[in-house]
């Protein structure tokens, strides 16, 4: 149940540089592990509040990042799909899902990231996308959704209380929906979810047809599907 998605290129420069490359992915997202000081909601709000003027700059000297943004979409949304996007930041993976659904709606627990993705939905001219300040878990959608995307909240989730988030992804989403999740490893970070703990949370949330990808030295996707008649 694993696949390479995205294999690092063999041009003989880049084999020199790569060690270079993933010391340096694995320095900054070992980074991250920050998260694991951030207590209560209330505390990744202000956490957010100053971190948002930085947040984009820092991702974007890692073209790892937007390659895998570009994969989980590609992976995930069509056209005509409503899509949700779980802890959406900045609105990174909202708007480029919102160049290719029907429509998408972006949350997240932070009004200070909400403002930023506001900001970009305007500056996309976007019509079709909306962005919301809210917790996952206090979240209730009046329509379910095709497609529930999510990149780097995971780590946020205390690993007790991250099968009640997969819970409400599934949810969120219309029987046969997909769901689908980009982060880094726990086999190079611990904020992170090992393969054997993304597919039990997957599993045990009654996800099916999971399928895992590898996206350069340190990066993964995950996607799953809730199943047409769902188990009760
Ligand atoms: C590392 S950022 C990722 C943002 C964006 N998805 C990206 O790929 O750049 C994590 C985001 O998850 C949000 N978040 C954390 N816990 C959340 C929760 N329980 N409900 C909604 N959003 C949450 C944070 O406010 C933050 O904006």
């Amino acid at each position: 149940m694993s696949y390479t998605l995205v294999s690092e290129d063999d041009a003989p420069w880049r084999k020199l540089l790569r060690p270079v490359i993933k010391t340096l992915r694995l320095a900054y997202i070992q980074g991250t592990t920050v998260v694991k000081l951030l207590p209560s909601e209330r505390a990744i709000q202000l956490y957010y509040k100053y971190r948002r003027k930085s947040y984009d700059l820092q991702w974007a000297m890692d073209p790892g990042y937007r390659k895998g943004l570009d994969r989980l979409i590609e992976q995930c949304c069509e056209p005509g799909d409503r899509v949700l996007d779980v802890g959406c930041g900045t609105g990174s993976a909202t708007v480029i899902a919102a160049g290719v659904a029907r429509e998408v709606v972006g949350i997240d627990l932070s009004p200070d990231m909400i403002e930023l993705a506001q900001e970009k939905v305007a500056k996309h001219q976007l019509t079709n996308t909306t962005v919301i300040t809210t917790s996952v878990e206090g979240y209730h959608p009046e329509e379910l959704f095709d497609k529930v995307i999510s990149s780097f909240m995971i780590p946020h989730v205390k690993p007790q209380y991250r099968p009640a988030i997969y819970s409400c992804m599934y949810s969120f989403l219309k029987p046969g929906g997909l769901v689908g999740l980009f982060g880094s490893r726990g086999e190079c970070c611990e904020v992170y979810e090992t393969r054997q703990e993304i597919q039990d949370n997957l599993t045990r949330a009654g996800f099916e047809d999971i399928q895992l990808y590898d996206i350069y030295d340190i990066y993964r996707i995950a996607v799953a599907r809730k199943p047409e008649v769902p188990k009760s």
